[in-house]
């Protein structure tokens, strides 16, 4: 249903961005989640809008490792008029935080905020928000990556999080009957400001010997999002890194 409602988790920039981006050109209504970067949102709307000629989503702000944010964000998506209206065609988890630290030097608090962000969120919003999904016939996709099985040194604590949140898709997918659940796989596609070095060894391993685009990403999304039949997938938008990944 293009002009349903879509919510992305941590949209302001980047991938998200790029979602938000292709789902409001094709004509839904999107709520751009941010934490920080609200001036990117409002320029994302100010765009879409004057392309679309219309008005194409909202911004919703919070720290989503913050209880009380949280709580107040889904208040606010619960009673924002479009969502009354016509429930959400979709949640997208793609907030994420990539950053690597040794396993003897991460603290259990970095590694329980990992955890809320890629996990505890997720859950509490597809679970409180399940009732507006219902309403809008939506689904619900989320951002994992291609660690799966894999040891990337130094990310110990972002890939169990990850994995945690693949599982928690891929669960809801078999449990609910009327709501497909997805996740999209991206491999290297935009590298974190750190990782220049180790992101260019990475695409030597790619067989399509190159990076994807953040674009790749929001068509894979929209994709999963527009197909009713899919369920329990785990779309891997990779380039075929994870064939050669060892
Ligand atoms: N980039 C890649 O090549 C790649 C590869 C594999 C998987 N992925 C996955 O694809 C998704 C998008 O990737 P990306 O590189 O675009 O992500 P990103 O830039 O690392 O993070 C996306 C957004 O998450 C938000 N965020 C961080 N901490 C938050 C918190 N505590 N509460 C709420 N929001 C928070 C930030 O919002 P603000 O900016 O508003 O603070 C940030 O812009 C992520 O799930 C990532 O794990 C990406």
């Amino acid at each position: 249903m293009a002009g349903g409602v879509v919510l992305i988790t941590g949209a302001g920039q980047r991938l998200g961005a790029a979602t938000a981006r292709r789902l409001m050109d094709a004509g839904f209504f999107v709520m751009v989640h941010v934490r920080t970067s609200l001036e990117a949102a409002e320029e994302l709307l100010n765009e879409a809008e004057q392309r679309n000629g219309r008005n194409c989503g909202c911004i919703v702000q919070a720290d989503l490792t913050d209880d009380e944010a949280l709580a107040s964000m889904l208040d606010e998506v619960k009673k924002h008029r479009r969502v009354q209206a016509d429930g959400l065609f979709g949640i997208v988890h793609n907030a994420s935080f990539y950053s690597q630290s040794s396993f003897e030097e991460t603290s259990l608090e970095a590694y329980r905020k990992l955890n809320r962000l890629h996990m505890e969120a997720p859950y509490f919003l597809t679970q409180q928000l399940l009732p507006e999904l219902r309403q809008g016939k939506g689904s619900v996709i989320a951002i994992v990556d291609t660690s799966w099985g894999r040891a990337w040194s130094g990310l110990a604590h972002y890939t169990s999080s990850k994995a945690g949140l693949r599982q928690l898709m891929l669960n809801l997918a078999g449990e609910l009957p009327d709501v497909p659940v997805n996740c999209v796989a991206p491999g290297a596609i935009m590298a974190a400001d750190w990782e220049a070095e180790h992101f260019t060894k990475v695409l030597e391993k790619v067989p399509l010997g190159r990076s994807g685009k953040a674009e790749d990403i929001a068509a894979a999304v929209h994709h999963l999002l527009t197909t009713p039949s899919l369920s329990g997938q785990v779309l891997h938008v990779d380039g075929g890194w994870s064939l050669n990944e060892g």
